[in-house]
């Protein structure tokens, strides 16, 4: 940007500097060569010397000036073009320019904390990598409940799983009956409609490539698998304590019981993936289908798994997409996500809020009038995967039809 600048004003000042030069020396051979008038007189007045003759004034003196005069076409024929050979170039930094002021101001909105309110870090971690907040539970007439500390999902995934459009509705509306409030104006909320495209902007730049986010998933699920059932793991430690002396007591190591025949935390991968980051937090829990399909999953107190809470319940999702036919049709739809007022399976309607896990939205420019769009990316294909590759939908998909009840 700077150096694109400063070409064009270097360009600039030379076409300037030559075309000053070249008056000041026209001027100067001009008041030079002028000799002042003295009368006329038929002849030649002693202190008068002869002009030029014609040859010299129609050959050498013409050819001159015609030569300075093609030299500053050339100057300006060439100047001229190569300003502008530079001026689309000028044209595009300006607008990644006026993209980083947006995806600037994003930023600290994100990290900025309102007078009375949390920001949007408190919640979902420093360049929204996930974290956990505090957060009152009411029941249905808003009496408290009880404190929990609520999962925040990362956001460096988010437009992997939803598309801007739909990413700006949750902002302007929030979460019902979740911590995240409605931020824009249309919600109640104190956020200008250019607030929420800067902060769009911002995300848009922290997100996870789909290989990345797929290599967290991989690798936190094989951790997952390997955990033992908890409650198994503490009997068999509490067993193992019966009957110890004090000092006994003192050097004993947990780490030594054996709970290799306890049972796995997680039935399979499929089990994994639903309930991803459910004991540990691993992002948010921005990867789990548990915390909008099952209550509780966001607070550590989880019902049974797809029961359903702001998601629908998944205990008939057998229903929705029947038959061998059904499978596909369920990955699919869980590749893609939901559209607004779009139908899938046999009797849902989408309303946008369910997010797609392998196949990444497009991020086109210019798609509203508000947005500088430089950064702009292709729609991805279920082969190279979103959040999850096919495979691990498919494993999940897998695992919900098993909830069948
Ligand atoms: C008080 C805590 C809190 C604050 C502040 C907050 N959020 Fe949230 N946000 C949440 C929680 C919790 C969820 C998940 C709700 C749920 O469990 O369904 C969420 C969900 C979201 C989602 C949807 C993610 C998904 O995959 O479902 C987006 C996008 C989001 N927040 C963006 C923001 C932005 C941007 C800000 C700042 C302007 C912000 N949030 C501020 C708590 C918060
Ligand atoms: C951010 C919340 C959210 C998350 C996370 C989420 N879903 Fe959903 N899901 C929804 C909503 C909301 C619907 C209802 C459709 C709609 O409103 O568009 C839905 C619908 C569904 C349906 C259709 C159910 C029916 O009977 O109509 C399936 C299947 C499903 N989700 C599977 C999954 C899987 C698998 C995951 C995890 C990989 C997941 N969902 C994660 C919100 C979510």
């Amino acid at each position: 940007m700077l150096l694109a600048a400063s070409t064009q004003t270097s360009i600039g000042l030379v076409i300037l500097f030559l075309a000053f030069v070249i008056g000041v020396a026209f001027a100067f051979i001009n008041i030079r060569q002028a000799r002042p008038e003295v009368g006329s007189e038929i002849e030649l007045a002693a202190n008068r010397k002869p002009y030029l003759s014609d040859e010299e004034l129609e050959g050498r003196k013409l050819d001159r000036t015609l030569s300075f005069g093609l030299l500053g076409l050339v100057v300006i024929g060439v100047g001229l073009p190569l300003y502008w050979l530079q001026e689309p170039g000028r044209q595009e930094n300006a607008v990644a320019d006026m993209q980083r002021k947006f995806v600037d101001r994003g930023a600290e909105l994100f990290a900025t904390t309102e007078e009375g309110g949390n920001n949007c870090a408190f919640c979902h971690g420093a360049e929204g990598v996930g974290a956990a907040t505090p957060f009152t539970l009411t029941d249905a007439n808003g009496r408290y409940v009880k404190e929990v500390n609520w999962q925040g999902p990362a956001l460096n995934t988010v437009l992997l799983r939803f598309d801007r459009d739909e990413v700006r509705y949750i902002l302007e509306y929030g979460r019902p009956f979740s911590p995240m409030p409605a931020w824009g104006a249309k919600g109640g909320g104190a956020l200008t409609t250019q607030n929420i495209q800067n902060l769009i902007d911002y995300m848009t730049t922290i997100q996870l490539t789909p290989e990345e986010a797929q290599a967290e998933v991989t690798e936190q699920a094989a951790k997952m698998l390997e955990r033992k059932d908890q409650a198994c793991v503490d009997g068999r430690v509490e067993a193992a304590r019966v009957g110890l002396s004090a000092e006994e007591l003192e050097a004993f190591d947990a780490s030594t019981v054996d709970t290799e025949s306890c049972p796995p935390m997680y039935e399979s991968l499929g089990d994994a993936l639903f309930n991803m980051g459910y004991d540990d937090g691993f992002a948010g829990g921005a990867y789990s289908c548990g915390r909008c399909h099952t209550k509780g999953w966001s607070y550590g107190e989880k019902q049974a798994d797809g029961g359903g809470a702001f998601g629908p319940p998944l205990t008939n999702v057998v229903n929705q997409f029947p038959g061998t036919m059904g499978v596909q049709q369920q990955v699919d739809f869980v590749c893609v996500g939901s559209d607004d007022g779009t139908r899938y399976g046999q009797s849902g309607m989408g309303s946008g809020r369910m997010p797609g896990y392998c196949v990444v939205p497009a991020i086109e420019s210019h798609t509203d009038s508000n947005e500088v769009g430089v950064i702009a990316r292709e729609a991805g294909t279920a082969e190279q995967g979103g959040m999850f590759t096919e495979a691990q939908v498919r494993a999940v998909v897998e695992y919900e039809r098993s909830l069948h009840r």
